[in-house]
């Protein structure tokens, strides 16, 4: 089977840069909201996006107008049905996913690849609510999917290797840089990443240094494109909690505790850029 038609779950941040570098990359695309409110959002936020890379000149305006003829955005999950790949961009939760899974199963055709793009949760328990658990792969894009060049596929006991393969030549023609990564708790990049956090966090908590001293530390002295507590605001304060406490609920490894700080930070709805207060103000 050829990959030419790709099924795009939730159109938020993730999601619709997932539609959006699908699109841009020639694959028809089918994404997909719970509500018309949101589906619109989604689609208007693709639609500026494209509008800014034909303004820097990385597109013509024809680009523009063929990749919109390309995608399509739904509120019904049958739209799905012949699509050759799936990637669920839903929000983390479990129970949810699991749902996504059993509907796309049935809805899907039979030899289609279903993939999620969970940072977090195990994909074997997504993979087990079909019957294709042999063409369930993790697919883990990196925030903003447009920019970030990294594409963390992870296999799980039962992915087989031609799903592999297929899922590592779509994520090559996005122009992703592929790595696999086994289907245990915070993968690869997450594993690193959440320790180093949790670091960052410390010594802010403790005094250590200023917010500022420590990401400008970590920025120019390791050549990070941004510090970790900047870095914390991107990506969301309770998106970096809700990582946090399903890896360590799942490893029950301390270096995985969520800071108290960050926990605070969530409860007092200070979740970084999105609410215009984390760490830093963005009113
Ligand atoms: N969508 C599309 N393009 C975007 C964008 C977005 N959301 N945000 C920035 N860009 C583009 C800009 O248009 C700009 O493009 P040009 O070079 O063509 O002009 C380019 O990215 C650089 O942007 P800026 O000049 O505005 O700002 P910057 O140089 O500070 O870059 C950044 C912004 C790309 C976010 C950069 O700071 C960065 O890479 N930060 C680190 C992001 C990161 O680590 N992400 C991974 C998080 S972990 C994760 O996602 C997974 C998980 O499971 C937790």
């Amino acid at each position: 089977m050829a990959i030419k038609k790709i099924g795009v779950v939730g159109c938020g941040l993730m999601g619709r840069g997932i539609a959006e570098v699908s699109v841009k990359s020639g694959y028809d695309v089918v994404v997909s909201e719970i509500n018309k409110e949101l589906l619109d959002k989604g689609m208007a936020a693709i639609n500026q996006s494209l509008s800014k890379a034909v303004e820097k000149g990385k597109i013509s305006e024809s680009d523009k107008a063929a990749a919109l003829g390309r995608i399509k955005g739904t509120t019904d999950m049958q739209d799905f049905k012949d699509c050759d790949l799936v990637v669920e961009a839903a929000i983390e939760n479990l129970d949810l996913k699991k749902k996504i899974f059993a509907d796309l199963d049935k809805i899907c055709k039979p030899d289609a690849i279903l993939s999620t793009n969970t940072s977090c949760l195990s994909v074997m328990d997504v993979a087990a609510m079909t019957k294709r658990p042999d063409k369930v792969i993790g697919c883990h894009f990196f925030n903003p999917v447009p920019v970030m060049n990294l594409l963390e596929l992870v296999k799980t006991i039962t992915t087989s290797e031609e799903t592999l393969s297929m899922a590592t030549g779509w994520g090559k023609s996005l122009g992703k840089t592929i790595i696999v990564a086994p289907d245990r708790p915070g993968f690869i990049v997450n594993r690193a990443f959440l320790p180093y956090i949790v670091e960052a966090f410390e010594m802010y908590e403790q005094g250590v240094a200023s917010k500022e001293d420590i990401d400008i530390g970590v920025q120019l002295g390791l050549n990070h494109p941004m510090g970790p507590l900047t870095l914390a605001d991107l990506l969301g304060l309770d998106t970096l909690l809700f990582i946090m406490d399903a890896i360590y609920a799942e490893t029950k490894n301390p270096k995985f505790i969520a800071p108290v700080l960050l926990r605070k930070m969530v409860t007092a709805g200070h979740l970084g850029r999105k609410t215009g207060k984390g760490f830093y103000n963005y009113t």
